[in-house]
């Protein structure tokens, strides 16, 4: 086969910032406010810090009023509830959200059912997902990761898959579950494979459409890939790249890959998602759009 044509996140993510910055314009113009995003991060998980950081910059190029909460990591959870449903309340803030996972002492699932489900533009609450899993899409806010990963199966393959297998290698709330949802409405025959699926390989070589959601690098060799196949990597592992020196501290400096092997899968597949550079920036992206809709509805 010929060399996989590498699907662009970040361009695709570029134009969707552009449409909402634009669109942004118009609400603006329209009704004198701004939409409102709130990102609330407790603790100091350095990954999470950089993700919430992105977020909160790429909301202020959109023209959004941004809120950061940066609360330490020993908050107690009745305050960190106390944020949310003051965020709640905020006429001003059109989106909530809160940077997973929590630290221990917090109930994750309590702080995510607090959050006002019209302003849950992380798609996590019980009647976003009840909204998703029912088909109710115009209601629903679909999770941000799986969102993104579903515009470029379309960058590749169009609106309808009918007649193709789609095969979802994870069953996580935030990505594998949400992501089935999302291409059984488009009409594809899906199955969801995890850690204790049987015949991983010949599961994921039956896959049209392969998504790797399992945060384990490059465990998806080419073997894994069918001919042909439209593979959407939304793994983010940093791992040790000796080849690139030394960092001053002496330890080897590191480099991002997926949970699919590029190299190898690209000369199976007909399209696939690079790391970085894929679903990545598109996460962002989608959170942007999920912003502006939530404010769009209120502005009627
Ligand atoms: N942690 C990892 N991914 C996500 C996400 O999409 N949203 C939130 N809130 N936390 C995350």
């Amino acid at each position: 086969m010929a060399e996989a044509k590498r699907i662009d996140g970040k361009a695709v993510a570029a134009r969707i910032i552009e449409t909402v910055k634009a669109s942004t314009e118009t609400l603006k113009a329209k009704t004198g406010t701004a939409p409102g995003l709130a990102v609330v991060i407790v603790g100091e998980d350095p990954a999470s810090q950089v993700y919430v950081g992105s977020k909160a910059k790429t909301a202020k190029e959109c023209g959004f009023t941004s809120i950061k909460h940066e609360l330490d990591a020993e908050t107690s959870e009745e305050t960190l509830l106390k944020v949310v449903r003051d965020l709640n309340a905020d006429p001003a803030v059109n989106g909530i959200l809160v940077q997973l996972p929590l630290p221990k002492h917090i109930d994750e699932a309590k702080v995510i059912q607090t959050i006002d489900p019209d302003k849950d533009v992380d798609g996590f609450h019980l009647i976003n997902v009840g909204r998703l899993s029912t088909g109710a899409l115009a209601e629903a806010f679909v999770p941000c990761t799986p969102a993104g990963s579903m515009l470029l199966v379309r960058e590749v393959l169009g609106d309808d898959l009918s007649g193709k297998n789609a095969v979802i290698v994870g069953r996580s709330n935030i990505v594998g579950k949400p992501m089935a949802q999302l291409l059984l409405a488009a009409n594809a025959t899906v199955t969801i494979a995890h850690s204790r699926t049987r015949d991983l390989q010949a599961v994921c070589r039956g896959a049209d459409i392969l998504v790797a959601a399992v945060g384990r690098p490059e465990m998806l060799t080419g073997d894994y890939v069918k001919d042909g196949a439209v593979v959407i990597d939304v793994g983010i592992n940093r791992i040790e790249a000796p080849e690139k020196g030394l960092k001053e501290d002496g330890t080897p400096k590191t480099r991002l890959v997926g949970d699919v092997n590029y190299a190898e899968a690209s000369e199976k597949a007909a399209a696939i998602t690079p790391v970085p550079g894929g679903v990545g920036p598109m996460t962002i992206a989608m959170l942007m759009a999920n912003t502006l809709r939530s404010a769009c509805r209120v502005a009627g």
